[in-house]
C-alpha cells in the first residue's frame, strides 16, 4: 500500500492511499493536484472518504466523485475494524472518537492516516467533549508499532513544537524532530511522537511535574491525559 500526501488550504493535508492502480482519496481537498496525480500514474480512484466531517476535510468530496465516479464512503457509517479493499490489500478503519464523535483513522502496513485525532507534535481539539473516548482512541493508535508513520490532517508542526519546547525546554528530541521536519512531506513516527508530543507524554516525569505544579490530578494515566488536555 502506498500513500501520497497533498497540501491544501492554509495547513490542511489530504491523502491518496493506493495499491497498484486503485486508490482511495481521504480528505481530498486538493482536488486538482489529486486528479493530476492519478492521471499521471494511471490510478483509478475507486472510493472517497474522510477522517471526519469537518468542512475543511470534506471540501473536495463532491468534485472528486463527479470527476472520477468514485463511491463515497461516509465515515459516520464506518464500524471499527472495517476494511476498505484496494486491489489485493486492505485499508483498515479504526474508530477514534475524541476530536469529533465520528472521527476515524485509517491503518495500513506501516502508516496511519490520523486526521485531526493525532497531529505531528500535538493532538486535536476535543470538540466532542469526550476526553475519555479521546484517551482510548489515542491508546489504540499507540498500540501500533513504534516505527508506524503518522500522516495527519493538518501541518501544525511549527506551533506545536514551540509549545512542546516551552513545556519541556531541556528535551533534546524536540530539536531532532524539527531537523527532520519537511513541509513538503509532513510525517513522523509514533516513536517520535512519544518523545515530543506533550499530550502523549502522560507518563513522563516532566509533564507529571508540570501538572502537579498546577494542582491537576495525576492519579491514573487516563486522568493525566485529561489533565494535560485541560491544562495546556
Ligand atoms: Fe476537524
Amino acid at each position: 500500500m502506498q500513500i501520497k500526501q497533498f497540501r491544501y488550504g492554509a495547513d490542511n493535508l489530504g491523502y491518496l492511499v493506493f495499491c497498484q492502480n486503485t486508490g482511495v482519496a481521504v480528505d481530498a481537498g486538493a482536488v486538482e493536484e489529486i486528479l493530476d496525480f492519478v492521471q499521471k500514474h494511471r490510478i483509478s480512484i475507486s472510493q472517497v472518504t474522510n477522517t471526519h466531517l469537518h468542512p475543511d476535510h470534506t471540501s473536495g468530496n463532491e468534485q472528486i466523485i463527479k470527476k472520477t465516479g468514485a463511491v463515497f464512503l461516509d465515515c459516520k457509517k464506518f464500524y471499527d475494524g472495517q476494511q476498505i479493499q484496494l486491489d489485493k490489500e486492505v485499508l483498515k478503519v479504526i474508530a477514534t472518537p475524541g476530536h469529533t464523535s465520528d472521527s476515524v483513522c485509517f491503518a495500513a502496513d506501516g502508516f496511519l492516516v490520523t486526521g485531526d485525532t493525532l497531529f505531528n507534535g500535538t493532538v486535536g481539539n476535543c470538540f466532542s467533549g469526550d476526553l475519555t473516548a479521546f484517551y482510548h482512541s489515542l491508546k489504540k493508535l499507540l498500540a501500533f508499532p513504534r516505527a508506524t508513520r503518522v500522516f495527519a490532517g493538518h501541518d501544525y508542526v511549527a506551533e506545536s513544537l514551540e509549545i512542546a519546547a516551552a513545556l519541556d525546554p531541556d528535551n533534546p528530541d524536540i530539536a531532532r524532530y524539527l531537523e527532520k521536519y519537511d513541509p513538503l512531506f509532513v510525517t513522523s513516527t509514533l516513536a517520535d511522537e512519544q518523545l515530543v508530543n506533550p499530550f502523549l507524554r502522560f507518563n513522563s516525569d516532566v509533564m507529571i511535574r508540570k501538572l502537579k505544579q498546577r494542582n491537576f490530578s495525576c492519579s491514573t494515566e487516563k486522568q493525566r491525559f485529561i489533565s494535560l488536555m485541560e491544562a495546556f
